[in-house]
């Protein structure tokens, strides 16, 4: 299969190499110049590493699996143009989750079950390695279904072309659930019974819930009274539930239908635009999930989340090829839609991130799958640098603009930190009232990333420590987008949330994946996560730079930093996909 992917990736080299530049810098195609001829100054917002289809508007990532040695990743897709409409699902296949071929769009609206679009959905593989596909369908009376659709032709190791099945819809809202309050069926798990089981989100009354139906056959579904999660609060329709269990003893992930006394399972589903978890026990047999907090996933009670930027409608799946749970989520745009029109496209995808739980059992650990690494260049390094109350320095040698780098703070003499009444702290309200210019005694410090050289526009990702009254300390990280851009149509909301680490007794890390647009930020490991969208003006005529700086009236010392140019992953259009993408 890899010779496969590989002789096409060689082809579609050829094909298109003849019609596109050469970077006489490096010696390398620009393979993905074909799709955006001078794309570099006419769109400068466009990404090198992170996923996107060529043009148009993209949203939710959909049925992400490994079949054959080959990733497929499947997306909500508008290939009519940069805003939401009707949605089919964009199709794109790697080797290594980084470098992407384009295909047709897998599965689009032919049915009465799913004509007015096909939104979103999940893949299990079932035994005999034959992948089946969930999704909804908005069908005719634009009733919130679910239908079922399976390749055609399973020897196509890129699996091209599917068929739905002819009974779809094979579930409809149930009694008292609104038509369009019903939809994103997760990726199905399997009992010592034999049944099958999946959850699908929506609500009943605006009480979010994680509706449970079981199935002996994959096809005739019924729906358990409770649902699995959820139905106490007030927070609208859940959208995109996952649900998957992860090992206590390891970071490897497990697949979807483990379970076994040394699991925890995690419940997760997007509203009020985040996306939610809980931590809990599973028993399948009484189908009861029981969250660790004791609470159910409800709202605004629930302190979870992924990541604390613009982040949803993650998915995850299990990649038994390397015993990890991979999790993928939709950055959508920040600017206007009139902003989309005129650039083509909308949305972006996070780069793939491993997925686990933390030793404390309290939270899940993300951080870059490793084969980021296979885009490395140019590595800089730094040491033992204090960094005086008011120091701003530059990190030279790298692409600022294309970057994956990490820097290590460590502090001393943390009684000088300021007090905060934690009782009352909103870590978004904390970050927003208090940004990278307001001093502190411990804080802001942290680094300014896309910024224009004397610093107008800057994007402000830091932490800032604080001790309660009773002497305990609190990392706050934020990020700080006010001055991310001089340009008026975009949203420059501030994001932040608390790092669960002791600074007294650890470094704080921080690492970066600085993409053009995007800014994916990992506090502590990937304790807390913030993704950024940010459209500075000045990459119009400047390059980007990078700076660590300190603007708290302590001094913190940079014990480590490695940085790293990225090279662009390569993303091209199979030869044969019909449509113009
Ligand atoms: C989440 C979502 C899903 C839906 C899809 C439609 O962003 O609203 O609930 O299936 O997008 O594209």
């Amino acid at each position: 299969m890899r010779k496969h992917l590989s002789s096409l990736l060689t082809l579609c080299f050829l094909v298109l190499v003849s019609h596109t530049p050469t970077n006489n810098a490096t010696g390398r195609s620009l393979i993905d110049g074909i799709f955006l001829p001078s794309q570099k100054n006419e769109q400068p917002y466009r990404t090198g590493f992170h996923f996107q289809p060529p043009s148009n508007w993209m949203n939710d990532p959909n049925g992400p699996m490994l079949y054959k040695g080959v990733y497929h990743f499947f997306y909500q897709y508008n290939p009519e143009g940069a805003t939401f409409g009707t949605i089919v699902w964009g199709h794109a296949v790697s080797h290594d989750l980084v470098n992407w071929v384009h295909l047709d769009p897998a599965i689009y609206p032919t049915d009465e079950a799913d004509i007015n679009s096909c939104w979103s959905g999940s893949a299990t593989i079932l035994p005999g390695n034959i992948p089946a596909m969930l999704y909804t369908g908005s069908d005719s009376k634009s009733r919130q279904v679910q239908d079922l659709a399976w390749p055609k032709n399973l020897s196509d190791p890129f699996l091209r072309e599917w068929v739905k099945h002819p009974g779809n819809p094979i579930i409809t809202p149930p009694a008292g659930v609104k038509d369009d309050c019903f939809r994103d069926p997760s990726t199905a798990w399997v009992g010592s019974d034999g049944v099958w089981r999946i959850v699908v989100g929506g609500d009943r009354d605006n009480n979010g819930m994680a509706f449970l139906y079981q199935s002996t056959d994959f096809l005739n579904w019924t729906r358990y009274e409770q649902p699995l999660a959820g139905g106490a609060a007030s927070t609208g329709t859940w959208e995109c539930p996952d649900f998957f269990p992860v090992s206590l003893n390891s970071t490897n992930g497990v697949d979807t239908s483990s379970y076994s006394g040394s699991v925890k399972h995690v419940m997760k589903a997007g509203f009020e635009g985040h996306d939610w978890y809980t931590i809990g026990t599973y028993t399948p047999d009484r189908e009861n999930f029981l969250p660790q907090n004791g609470i159910s996933l409800s709202g605004s009670t629930l302190d979870l989340r992924y990541d604390y930027g613009n982040f949803y409608a993650s998915k995850s799946f299990f990649d038994d090829s390397k015993n990890r749970r991979v999790l993928w989520a939709w950055v959508p745009e920040k600017d206007s839609q009139d902003d989309d029109i005129e650039k083509g496209w909308a949305g972006l995808q996070t780069f793939p991130r491993a997925l686990w739980i933390d030793r404390s059992g309290k939270q899940l650990i993300q951080w870059p799958v490793e084969e980021i690494e296979s885009l490395h260049e140019n590595e800089v390094k730094l040491q033992n640098k204090k960094l005086t109350s008011g120091s701003v320095v530059e990190i030279q040698g790298i692409t600022a603009s294309q970057a994956d780098f990490t820097i290590s703070f460590k502090l001393e003499d943390l009684k000088e930190a300021e007090v905060l009444d934690t009782s009352s702290a909103d870590p978004q309200v904390l970050c927003t009232e208090r940004g990278a210019s307001s001093k502190g005694a411990f804080g802001p410090f942290g680094v300014l990333a896309m910024a224009s050289k004397d610093l107008k526009e800057q994007t402000a990702i830091f932490f800032r420590v604080f001790q309660s009254q009773s002497g305990r300390y609190y990392v706050l990280m934020c990020s700080d987008l006010s001055r991310s851009t001089v340009r008026s149509t975009i949203d420059t909301t501030s994001f932040g949330g608390f790092v669960d680490i002791d600074p007294q007794y650890n470094e704080i890390s921080l690492r970066n994946l600085i993409d053009h647009s995007i800014i994916e930020s990992f506090g502590a490991g990937g304790k807390t996560c913030i993704t950024s969208r940010i459209y500075p003006e000045f990459v119009n005529y400047e390059e980007a730079h990078l700076f660590a700086f300190n603007n708290g009236s302590q001094s913190v010392k940079i014990s480590q930093m490695s940085a790293w140019s990225m090279k662009s992953a390569e993303f091209v259009v199979d030869q044969t996909a019909k449509s113009a993408m």
